[in-house]
């Protein structure tokens, strides 16, 4: 990566950072982790962190990618270096790239499901099903480890291919055909779901707040969410920003990715929960929502076939534009650090992360809770990866913050914020 690549154009950041933020956060975990924690008292704790923690961080990590327009892990050595600050800070770096490439790899398996289910929705063969056959259906996906790492290979494949392209050819180019088409679609199953479904009944649920509905376990949910959603202390904001244009705003541009972030959980969580309340369905059914509850309810629905097609489609179309943030942090660090080209760099990090992605797989079949004998903690290693993740996100979002706040030269701060 040369040090001058910047996106073509001065919005293309806003773009590229909503494709980041929206993917698997919104459409899968948003409405289950609701659905598990009361609705609205969810959403209540939720939307106040983003207002309140999410957005400031947003500002902080795009900041350092732009004043350094380098990778995180070289960017942060940089600006270390031209602040005399100390060197643990460089922590920021590291430990968002290897956050980075641990989510990679299990976001992968999943957005991979969204792959089988594309299939199975057009298929038709859905249409009809018993609540038992589709449930049993989704254990024997989880239990094939072949048929999970075909979907793997090909989603993580996909998304490399895009950042191995290039900024602009690649990335950009894949954001600006994929981003309007995935609103689009958002539109129609939302206009679809208000239709077939119990909208009264949806909007009450996620709108009525009750605090009490909250427990210890849902506040931290809401709050990880809010981390998880917009991408931060991953590196990928970071490295986004690095390619930022001088000239556009950053808290105007942090405000414009947190509301539309937000909006597009809302309208999914809205239309999921209409058709599952319309279908008579269970809204707590955790991570089994999307893959269980909601194929059950377009199973019964005139037309739910090709609707549901359409929306695990808009599912494999978010989680590709999250996952090529993902590449991008780890992928130009390998070019700066190693001169090497951009296609090598993100072969490696697409085969290291296809190779952690195994663990994931192998989580839910052959070292499944009750078969893994090496767990840690009684996790599996889906488990565990996950639960690093949840501590090195919001650790890397308050190191952020601190380190723009303190050590960070104020005239480069103050610079920075002008435009
Ligand atoms: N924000 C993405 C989502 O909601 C996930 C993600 C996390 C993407 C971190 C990039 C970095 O699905």
């Amino acid at each position: 990566m040369s040090q001058s690549t910047i996106w073509s154009h001065k919005g293309t950041f806003l773009l590229a950072a909503v494709g980041s933020a929206v993917g698997l956060g919104n459409l899968w975990r948003f409405p289950y982790l609701a659905g598990e924690n009361g609705g609205g008292a969810f959403i209540l704790v939720y939307a106040l962190t983003i207002a309140a923690v999410g957005i400031p961080i947003l500002i902080a990590e795009t900041l350092l990618g732009r004043a350094s327009r380098k990778s995180p892990i070289m960017g942060m050595k940089e600006l270390i270096s031209s602040n005399n600050s100390h060197s643990s800070w460089k922590m920021i770096g590291w430990m968002g790239a290897l956050a980075a490439f641990i989510i990679l790899s299990f976001y992968s398996v999943i957005a991979g499901w969204a792959i089988h289910y594309t299939g199975l929705m057009f298929s038709g063969s859905l249409a009809g099903a018993t609540a038992e056959e589709i449930s049993t259906g989704f254990d024997a996906l989880l239990a094939s480890p072949s048929l999970l790492i075909l979907y793997h290979s090909l989603f993580l494949g996909v998304s490399v291919i895009i950042v191995g392209m290039g900024v602009h050819k690649g990335i950009e180019n894949g954001l600006r055909f994929m981003m309007p088409a995935l609103f689009i679609i958002l539109l129609i199953v939302f206009v679809y779901a208000a239709i077939e479904g119990d909208l009264a009944a949806s909007l009450s649920f996620l709108f009525t707040f009750n605090l009490d509905d909250l427990s210890l376990q849902g506040w931290l949910d809401a709050m990880g969410q809010s981390f998880f959603t917009l991408s931060l202390g991953m590196g990928a904001i970071m490295a986004y920003g690095a390619y930022m244009s001088p000239e556009a705003s950053l808290t105007r541009t942090a405000i414009s990715i947190a509301i539309v972030d937000t909006l597009v959980a809302l309208v999914a969580g809205v239309a999921i929960f209409a058709l599952v309340f319309g279908q008579g369905l269970e809204a707590g059914q955790g991570p089994g929502l999307m893959f269980v509850t909601l194929p059950l309810a377009f199973a019964d629905l005139p037309g739910g076939s090709l609707l549901g097609g359409v929306f695990f489609i808009l599912v494999i179309g978010a989680a590709l534009t999250s996952a090529i943030s993902l590449v991008e942090p780890v992928a130009g660090y390998f070019i700066e650090r190693f001169k090497i080209s951009r296609p090598k760099a993100v072969i490696l990090m697409g085969l290291g992360c296809w190779l952690l992605g195994l663990l994931t797989v192998f989580s839910f079949n052959i070292w499944s809770t009750e078969s893994f004998t090496h767990d840690l903690f009684g996790k599996n290693p889906f488990d565990t990866l996950e639960f690093m993740t949840n501590v090195m996100m919001p650790l890397g979002g308050v190191l952020i913050a601190l380190y723009v706040g303190c050590p960070l030269k104020n005239e480069l701060v103050a610079q920075q914020m002008a435009t």
